[in-house]
């Protein structure tokens, strides 16, 4: 395929021809593009990026390269994507949430990358969760329960599989267009009728300034409303571990902490956060409506009921369920060993550094480093004390869940991850600011 156009286009700055992005980007997920030229487009892309009308024109196209789900009248169709964070456990406790509320929710999500954890890794701690579901298994489980949380496959937006490979051995995945039309296509695919994308912004998320955040939360909101799915993005604080539990079997304890009503003040207003916003885009109600309905259905039982019923839908025995709902530590894998970290002094506990907590995490097998790595979902961190908290010396800060023993680097290296402060500490919540245009069709 002669794509010369498409890089002349590129290096001026002007729009590429539209139909030869769609044959390209056909031609991509049939493999009938050679990887060279394929190559040869990533990195104009990634070097000159490209403009608004071409990000949309990408994205459409990728979506069009494999399955989209359609949908029967009915309600809402919604979902999230959140760019990775350390405790990010939400979309555990969101879709189930806004099923509840009334919305359908299909959800697909990834593995862990890097040192932020996935949400399929975290609902593979589950005996018997199974989230490889065809389109078709996807549409009939959120019809029959409402939501359902599937891996990332090659069914949908085959020719983002084929990009993303390239660009993980071409050094080409920081680019704001390819992240947006990658991420975008597989969420247009759902058939959304609106999303939100959690844009995270600090010293353990990928987007380290406020600049980077914003540019690339502006770039998906615009492509996303091109495709007609009303979209908003919040840019939330990522520098400090999120909720009370890090890792893949403890953030599924305190999700259902959480869906029962309890579990941190942190995760619980980020979970309402996220799913208000849904629920105003779609249901046409205020920001303070939509927060009640969320808070209602976290309180009430009725979002673990639908929990309940997604992971039995998704293959979870009837009896695990209720041990899991009931009990979950008694049913998520656990770890040997435990090391607690307390304050060395009184004072405010100012933060926790979530990227060497994730970091020591990981390598202690909660993350790859290899694509075939093996997880101990057991590994991770429970944290004792909320952010700005008061505490008195030799008050526990956090808990180490792992397996091997520690050496003493690593036990150095855990005892300065928190920070605790003679001055009291303000906390503002995390969301830093949102970013939403009016809807635009192509
Ligand atoms: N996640 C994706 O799905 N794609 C990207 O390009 C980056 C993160």
């Amino acid at each position: 395929m002669n794509i010369t156009p498409l890089i002349k286009a590129i290096a001026s700055g002007e729009n590429q021809p539209s139909d030869l992005i769609q044959d390209f980007i056909a031609g991509i997920a049939e493999r009938s593009v050679a990887q060279d030229v394929a190559v040869q487009w990533l990195k104009a892309v990634h070097r000159s990026g490209c403009t608004p009308s071409d990000k949309v024109f990408i994205t459409q196209a990728m979506m069009a390269s494999g399955a989209q789900l359609t949908w029967p009248e009915g309600p809402p169709v919604v979902d999230k994507h959140s760019t990775g964070g350390v405790g990010d456990k939400m979309s555990l406790m969101l879709a189930p949430a806004l099923a509840a509320c009334g919305c359908r929710v299909p959800m697909l999500a990834g593995r862990g990358l890097g040192h932020t954890g996935g949400t399929i890794d975290k609902l593979e701690s589950i005996p018997g969760f199974r989230c490889a579901l065809t389109p078709k298994e996807m549409v009939a489980a959120v019809e029959r329960v409402g939501c359902c949380i599937a891996v990332q496959n090659e069914a949908i937006a085959p020719a983002d599989g084929v990009l993303y490979a390239l660009r993980d051995v071409t050094q080409t995945i920081d680019s704001v267009p390819l992240i947006t039309a990658s991420i975008v296509s597989k969420k247009a695919a759902e058939g959304l009728d609106a999303l939100v994308l959690d844009v995270k912004v600090g010293s353990a998320a990928f987007m380290k300034s406020m600049e980077e955040a914003r540019e690339l939360a502006t770039s998906m909101v615009e492509t996303a409303e091109g495709l007609g799915v009303r979209t908003m993005a919040q840019i939330t604080e990522m520098s400090h571990p999120i909720g009370t539990h890090v890792g893949n079997a403890l953030e599924v304890v305190e999700s259902i902490h959480v869906l029962k009503g309890g579990g941190s003040s942190d995760t619980r207003s980020l979970v309402i956060m996220q799913g208000a916003a849904l629920l105003s885009m779609t249901l046409n109600l205020s920001e303070q409506e939509a927060e009640k309905r969320m808070e209602e259905v976290l309180d009430n039982g009725k979002a673990l009921e639908v929990f309940a019923a997604m992971c039995e839908q998704q293959g979870v025995s009837e009896t695990t369920v209720q041990r899991l709902i009931h009990d979950p530590e008694s049913v998520v894998e656990r770890a040997r060993e435990t090391t607690t970290v307390v304050a060395p002094n009184r004072g405010f506990l100012h933060s926790i550094d979530a990227l060497t907590m994730a970091n020591i995490a990981r390598e202690h097998g909660a993350g790859r480093f290899d694509l075939n790595d093996k997880l101990d979902l057991s590994v991770g961190f429970v944290v004792h004390v909320e952010r700005g908290k008061a505490v008195r010396e030799g008050d526990p800060i956090f808990t180490f869940h792992h397996r091997r023993s520690l050496p003493e680097a690593t036990l150095a290296q855990l005892t300065v991850l928190p920070q605790i402060v003679q001055e009291p500490v303000s906390t503002n919540g995390r969301l830093l600011e949102t970013v939403q245009f009016p809807t635009t069709k192509p």
